[in-house]
């Protein structure tokens, strides 16, 4: 069937906005009515005997596999080696026993995703996808290809189906966890449970848009602007980084808070704004440290947290956004809105093509 766009201005906001809807798909398509247990397709791997993940993909797929990394190192227990598929597939890793490789790709059909996973066959013990076409390349050429439910997604700019690779990514995590023995029915109950509240918690965070309206007239007048996160967040604000520059073609970067004293503090002045991703989560006070040392040279910074986190740490900030509070485990996937919204936002004010930007494509089958 056509889709169209709904009423929406572009096919990018109409996508932001169906996210709670289209997570509710994919939530009780993988989590049991009771929410108890996960359902995975059959045959399933077994988790108990990987001795490592390797996860590789490209653009926003990319930072979904970076996210993935902290779940399934710290929920589950797998050490996970990431890489983009253009540097993967020419880099001739070693693969050891044991290996299993998750590629992920909303249209299935990346050239250099594809080329990564026909290395693989044939070395990994077993070749698994997360991804939004079932009958794409890649989905027919893993031995488990995990659906994300997400339903067609037009805008170049990724924003639905990266919330919902993640939310297939933490649900899988958690069923590597339990096969492994790192957590019990009873935890194991408790994060479904948090997962079934996300589309809850998503609506609210919808909540933001007129907020992230009027910030971005104010960024759309940058040259350059920073994005800083910690842990899952880093990946976080690469992919505000990513959203911004693809559709508003204002320079930005991410840097891991704690990197910021290495080289881009140098960039500091009044004209850069900084967005600072920081739930207020274990790594908040150390995320907080570097917020001030940027505001103590005159950056300009927006802060987006949760109510206990402003409370904490607004003095002397730019521009506050708050976010619903949220277990620490699931915030990427919250976070996203923000991402999504600012960039969005800022390209509007600046009058770019949302849905086409220049010189990207959906989805990129040449090399
Ligand atoms: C293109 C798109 C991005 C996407 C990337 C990977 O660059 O513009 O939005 O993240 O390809 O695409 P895939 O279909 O493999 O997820």
């Amino acid at each position: 069937a056509m889709v169209d766009k709904a009423g929406f201005k572009h096919f990018m906001a109409k996508e932001i906005a169906e996210q709670p809807v289209v997570l509710q798909g994919a939530l009780s398509h993988y989590i049991n009515a009771e929410a108890t247990a996960v359902t995975m397709p059959d045959p399933e791997i077994d988790f108990a005997q990987v001795e490592r993940m390797t996860m590789v993909a490209c653009g926003t797929a990319f930072y979904a596999c970076l996210v993935a990394k902290y779940w399934f190192e710290q929920i589950a227990g797998i050490p996970v080696e990431v890489d983009v598929a253009s540097e993967f597939r020419y880099r001739e890793p070693p693969v050891t026993k044991g290996t299993v490789a998750l590629f992920i790709s909303q249209s299935g059909e990346t050239a250099d995703t594809l080329a990564a996973l026909r290395y693989m066959q044939g070395k990994a013990d077993k070749i698994m996808s997360v991804v939004n076409v079932p009958e794409s390349s890649i989905a027919r050429e893993s031995d488990m290809p995990l659906p994300i439910l997400a339903g067609t997604e037009i805008g170049v700019a990724s924003t639905k189906a990266f919330t919902c690779q993640l939310t297939t990514l933490a649900i899988l995590a958690l069923r590597a966890a339990q096969m492994r023995g790192r957590i019990n029915d009873a935890e194991l109950a408790e994060k479904l449970a948090a997962l079934r509240s996300l589309p809850g918690l998503l609506n609210l965070a919808l909540g933001i848009e007129d907020k992230t309206k009027s910030i971005s007239r104010k960024l759309a007048e940058a040259r350059d602007i920073l994005f800083l996160g910690r842990g899952a967040m880093y990946p976080l604000a690469l992919e505000g980084a990513l959203k911004l520059k693809e559709i508003s073609y204002i320079h930005a970067e991410a840097y891991a808070s704690g990197e910021l004293k290495h080289g881009p503090i140098a960039l500091v002045d009044k004209h850069v704004p900084i967005i600072v991703m920081a739930p207020r989560d274990s790594l908040f006070d150390k995320t907080v440290s570097n917020m001030q040392e940027v505001m103590a040279r005159g950056g300009k910074v927006l802060l987006i947290t949760d109510q206990k986190g402003a409370t904490e740490a607004s003095t002397g900030v730019w521009e506050t956004i708050i976010m619903p509070e949220v277990d620490p485990f699931l915030a990427p996937i919250l976070y996203a809105v923000p991402a999504q919204l600012l960039a969005y936002h800022t390209a509007v004010a600046k009058g770019t093509d949302v849905d086409q930007p220049r010189n990207l494509a959906k989805s990129v089958t040449v090399e």
